[in-house]
């Protein structure tokens, strides 16, 4: 691997590493676990926003066009991070079931979570 290279991974894997680490610690009162893998979910999606929002932004306004040359090493970052949330999600909370009711997502009001504990699911099970 070219040094450079080594060097941006480098620098994109530590803005990733503060990022998830404003999450973690704004939610020191969660549970360690889920603090944990939502953590590492907001890193990726804010690492997958900016990946995708770099191309247009650039085109509206030339300051962005710094953030151009770095969208493959932030969309690299951001599937490895997303990869790492979904291992976290389905080893350390799941235990590799699948969606059941259990699965006790309580804390946020989201798709997914009235999705997994709505009626029509639970007659499934
Ligand atoms: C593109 C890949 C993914 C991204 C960017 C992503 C990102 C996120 C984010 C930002 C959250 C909210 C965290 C918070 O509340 O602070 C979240 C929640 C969650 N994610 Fe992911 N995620 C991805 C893939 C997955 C996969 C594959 C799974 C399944 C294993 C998964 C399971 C969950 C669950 C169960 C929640 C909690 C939902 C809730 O409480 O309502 N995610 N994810």
């Amino acid at each position: 691997m070219r040094f450079s290279l080594l060097i941006r991974h480098l620098t994109v894997g530590l803005g990733a590493l503060g990022v998830g680490s404003v999450f973690w610690l704004g939610r020191l009162n969660w549970d360690p676990e889920m603090r944990l893998w939502r953590a590492v979910g907001d890193a990726s999606l804010v690492l997958l926003v900016v990946a995708l929002a770099a191309g247009p932004m650039a085109r509206l306004w030339s300051g962005a066009c710094p953030l151009l040359g770095w969208r493959r090493e932030t969309g690299i970052w951001f599937g490895v991070l997303a990869a790492v949330h979904s291992a976290l999600v389905w080893h350390g909370w799941a235990r590799w079931d699948v969606p059941r009711p259990s699965w006790g997502m309580s804390s946020s009001p989201s798709s997914v979570a009235s999705l997994v504990s709505s009626p029509a699911l639970e007659s499934l099970t």
